[in-house]
């Protein structure tokens, strides 16, 4: 029997067609409030209800497509759809109706979505390219019968830029050999063997399959079964070339999120980088190494958006952790995305590593800069002359560290006496954002906590940029090479904030506070 909502939604899709979803979405709007309890400013969120993964990200016509799981009748995890956004900017964003709904095959689970500009699939016209979307069909029917075949390959396209999807008829496009955990295809085309390749997580690992018309799918290859981190399942991957900073260099870079087991317990993405020739991925790494994209816990299922010049590579990750997703104190929505990061390889005195950067659109929100007079730090000091409320702010921090041993950070406080504290360890040698006593953390036992980032440049100084958008923390470290996402529950909005030294002095070279605008 499927539950009463998936009954719901196809029995408004049969009735009234597109424009049941059409309203409904609508209406939803019109219930949006901006200044309720944690809502992020700038941050995309669903205008209310269930959000998890980014799905089906492409840039198409000047647009930049999101997709997202999400669940329209429920604050908590259900029967999913493509809830759908897009933005000329990355910043602002347009709601739009539901692009997916359940149908006979299954709920709508995590994907991409590509343009299909040579028309290989006959779905559109050369004159008028479709966007292919190309996704997990989960049958929860199925499932529950005690089968193991429950996930399966689809596809649905639109000609019309995205506005009105149609589901193809020959669905599902790839069936499932019988693998519980069999999902979150990401496509691409490659040039170099001119085929389109698929990389689909599979339990403990990912599989290559290519096609040249993206109905028709073949399994090329599989990686990953005994490299990198194994304490949970695969999901979402993405494979993508970048060339190294400052180098000729290219090479291959794969994303996998792992649920558990991910560097902090529960959701995380971990990377390999490598080589890749349409079949085959080579690790340049030893089959132990686990990198991380992110330290914190909270940026999970992110993949890069798809049609945008090669080696622009543009990350957005799920700000949440499945520890807690479900159980978050918010109440009319739940979730938000990251910002949207740039990413690049550097190379590093560690080896070679992805870093992230916020988009340089974030100049779009940037409202006034204060700039802080540089010197000696020796304890707290409050930042009291700030014109602005910091809560929604972007912070540049450079500290050349004039002692061994001493810690530096960021106090971001509120009059209720909760704390979040941003900083370098020295000791531990690790970036940090400590969420132990920033809010409310009693609806998880797996919430509080400080999460460490490893420092893996050796230069003399520390280089904080934190972006912070009432409930969340995202900090960009030594220009992106230690990143640590951690959001967080104050019971009232934080907007005192300090600079510590702990431990000795510091001196601070540079400092910049931006207000960052509302999108709302
Ligand atoms: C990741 C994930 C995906 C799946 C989707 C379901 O967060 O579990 O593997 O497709 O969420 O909503």
């Amino acid at each position: 029997m499927k539950n009463i909502p998936f009954l719901y939604a196809c029995i408004l899709t049969i009735v009234f067609g597109c424009e049941a979803g059409k309203e409904k979405t609508d209406d939803l709007d019109a219930e949006t409030t901006p200044t309720e309890n944690h809502r992020p400013q700038f941050h995309f969120t669903p205008p209310r209800m269930w959000m998890n993964d980014p799905n089906g990200m492409v840039y198409h016509k000047g647009e930049y497509h999101l997709f997202y799981q999400h669940y329209p009748d429920s604050t908590v995890w259900g029967p999913m759809h493509w809830g759908h956004a897009v933005s000329k900017d990355l910043m602002r964003w347009e709601h739009l109706p539901i692009a997916l709904y359940p149908d006979s095959l299954g709920y709508i689970f995590s994907g991409s979505a590509i343009v299909d500009k040579d028309n290989t699939s006959g779905l559109g016209t050369r004159e008028n390219p479709p966007i292919i979307a190309i996704y997990t069909y989960h049958d929860e029917d199925v499932r529950r019968s005690g089968r193991n075949d429950f996930q399966t390959q689809g596809i649905a396209f639109s000609t019309d830029e995205g506005r009105t999807w149609k589901k193809y008829e020959g669905n599902p496009v790839l069936n499932n050999p019988g693998i519980e955990d069999f999902r979150d295809p990401k496509v691409f085309w490659h040039e170099g063997t001119k085929m389109w390749i698929m990389i689909l997580a599979v339990r403990d690992h990912v599989e290559f399959y290519n096609s040249k018309d993206l109905k028709h799918w073949e399994k090329s290859g599989e990686f990953g079964k005994a490299e990198g981190a194994h304490g949970g399942v695969w999901e979402c991957p993405d494979l993508f070339s970048l060339t190294i900073d400052g180098d000729q260099t290219q090479k291959w870079i794969m994303l996998v999120s792992i649920n558990p087991g991910g560097i902090h317990g529960g959701s995380a993405t971990q990377y390999f980088i490598g080589s890749f020739d349409g079949k085959t991925f080579t690790n340049k790494n030893p089959a132990s190494t686990t990198l991380w994209v992110d330290y914190g816990k909270d940026n999970y299922a992110g993949v890069t958006w798809s049609n945008i010049a090669d080696d622009n590579r543009i990350f957005l990750g799920w700000m949440s952790n499945w520890q807690y997703a479900n159980v978050v104190p918010t109440e009319k929505w739940r979730s938000a995305m990251t910002i949207p990061r740039t990413l690049h390889l550097v190379n590093t005195p560690s080896g070679i590593r992805v870093g992230s950067r916020p988009v340089v659109e974030i100049a779009t929100i940037r409202q006034g800069t204060e700039e802080l007079a540089s010197g000696e730090i020796n304890g707290n000091i409050p930042l009291t002359d700030i014109p602005f409320d910091v809560s929604t702010s972007e912070m540049l921090l450079e500290f050349e560290l004039a002692d061994e041993n001493v810690d530096v950070g960021i106090e971001l406080s509120n009059e209720k006496g909760e704390k979040l504290l941003v900083g370098f360890d020295a000791a531990q040698n690790s970036y940090y954002i400590d969420r132990r006593n920033a809010g409310k953390k009693d609806f998880s036992d797996d919430f509080a906590g400080i999460h460490y980032a490893p420092r893996v440049l050796e230069t003399s100084s520390i280089k904080l940029h934190l972006i912070l958008d009432v409930a969340s923390a995202e900090l960009f470290a030594d220009d992106g090479t230690a990143v640590i996402t951690d959001i967080f529950f104050p019971q009232e909005v934080m907007t005192n904030v300090s600079i510590f030294s702990k431990g000795g002095r510091v001196n601070l070279k540079a400092g910049r506070i931006t207000r960052l605008a509302s999108i709302w």
